[in-house]
């Protein structure tokens, strides 16, 4: 069965006949695990597709339906699913043992060669994943700097862990979320992307800034873009300020080009956190920067300049089988024109998406930047052109809009249902290996489901 076999169905009644083996185990699923699920993102009504294998730029769910996946491992699969040459790598890492709660070859390799491709990596220390990779770069920012307070930018996603909830979908107010302490809460100053008065305001009123920290394409890989400039202010005010800059590259980093943004754009920061392709799809992450930073971590340095150590241990971090599918994966990126490959396949499928919306009279926009693409569905009815839709003037629209409902959580089952997996953006990551035959697929789903919507009286 496919979509073109259900040509009166509603979409939702499409993806009910085209998923029943899904159906089935989100039942289970439900009685088990609060939602049915782990990970947020995956919550979507009236369930979301379980997967069975993935090859390349695609995968297939429970009942054989096969999808272009712009999911992507989260951002972490810039070589696609199975890449032989990383396969081959983790197939002989387990071979040798899962782990060795020992120090061991492949880490070594593994820093060096982040060290060799991002430019603020002067040292490296591994975790297990970006959200602790986020949690240490904080902590080693307070105890270089001896100050407690966190700036962030409204929208961007740092992980889960306590100083980073509040301001990223809800509480842009900067109270504290649910389960978080207020004192907490206190510690973090918000601002909104681009706000150069704001945040030259914050950097005049709190003398006690420990550290900034952004995804320097913007909120969501670019979906509520930061402009250069604002970047290198940000620069400017953290070095004047004796604050710390972050780079959060943990889905830029070996992405937007080997050495990540900072390589593209030439802005170093003092410290970085990583994770997703570091680790070439297992699970982990880094922290990388400046040696003198760094140095907290390290016991001759602490002893030697008289002060404790910042503890950090870990039973997974840089555990053999992540260290050999991020060597694997590393080194592809080093010495091939992968990140290139998926970058020029963003941009065209932004622009022939926009041809779409354009030739279905549509004000919604295909938007992004490098190896991904958002659709906005402009949910206030602005007068928006596809393809000439400046995003960063929409950060405020986006913000306040619930991820994954309504329109674009139809707009997202109607991809399903035409054999597109993006998240609920409605954002997409893009591997080195999707070519044409994924474009077409994509822009004839978005093609099916504009059309779908309208008939269902969704959008006009
Ligand atoms: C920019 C950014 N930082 C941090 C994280 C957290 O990484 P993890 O999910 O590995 O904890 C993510 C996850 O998507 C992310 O996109």
């Amino acid at each position: 069965m496919s979509a073109s076999t259900l040509p009166n169905a509603t979409l939702t009644e499409a993806y009910r006949a085209l998923t029943p083996g899904s159906a089935a185990l989100a039942a289970k699923a439900k009685i088990a695990m609060p939602s049915g699920i782990a990970h947020d993102s995956r919550h979507f009504d009236p369930y979301p597709i379980y997967v069975q294998r993935a090859l390349g730029p695609v995968k297939w769910d429970v009942d054989g339906n096969k999808y272009v996946d712009y999911f992507g491992g989260h951002g972490s699969l810039l070589l696609g699913h199975c890449h032989p040459t990383v396969m081959a790598a983790v197939h002989a890492a387990l071979d040798k043992g899962t782990h060795f709660g020992a120090c061991h070859e492949l880490e070594v390799r593994w820093a060096e060669l982040i060290m060799q491709m991002v430019p603020s990596a002067e040292r490296v220390r591994f975790t297990s994943s970006g959200t602790e990779a986020t949690l240490m770069a904080l902590r080693l920012a307070r105890a270089y700097t001896g100050r407690p307070k966190l700036v962030r930018f409204r929208g961007h996603f740092h992980g889960w862990h306590d100083h980073m909830t509040n301001g990223y979908s809800n509480h842009f107010d900067g109270s504290a979320t649910s389960g978080v302490l207020p004192g907490v809460a206190d510690n973090v100053l918000l601002c909104d992307p681009n706000d150069v008065a704001g945040i030259t305001r914050i950097f005049n009123e709190h003398k006690d800034i420990a550290a900034l920290i952004l995804e320097p394409t913007g909120a969501n890989f670019g979906k509520m873009p930061i402009l250069p400039s604002f970047l290198t202010l940000l620069r400017d005010l953290t070095k004047q300020a004796g604050a710390l800059l972050i780079f959060d590259e943990v889905v830029t980093g070996f992405r937007v080009s080997p050495g990540g943004v900072q390589a593209a754009v030439g802005i170093t920061p003092d410290m970085t956190t990583l994770a997703k392709i570091v680790s070439g799809g297992m699970p982990g992450g880094a922290v990388v920067g400046r040696k003198d930073i760094m140095d907290w971590l390290d016991f001759a340095a602490a002893k030697a300049a008289g002060t404790e150590k910042v503890a950090h241990l870990g039973t997974f971090n840089a555990n053999p089988i992540s260290a050999a599918a991020g060597i694997a994966t590393l080194e592809i990126v080093k010495s091939t024109d992968a990140c290139a490959r998926a970058n020029a396949f963003g941009a065209e499928i932004r622009t022939r998406l926009n041809e779409v919306l354009i030739e279905e009279k549509m004000k919604w926009a295909a938007h992004g930047s490098n190896s991904g693409f958002h659709i906005f569905t402009n949910p206030e009815g602005d007068n928006v052109v596809p393809g000439a839709f400046d995003a960063a003037a929409f950060i405020p629209k986006m913000l306040n809009k619930p991820r994954g409902e309504g329109v674009t959580a139809l707009l997202r089952m109607g991809m399903l249902v035409n054999g597109v997996d993006m998240n609920s953006g409605p954002s997409a990551w893009i591997s080195a290996m999707h070519g044409e035959e994924e474009m077409t697929t994509t822009v004839e789903a978005l093609r099916a489901t504009v059309r779908a919507l309208k008939r269902e009286g969704v959008v006009s």
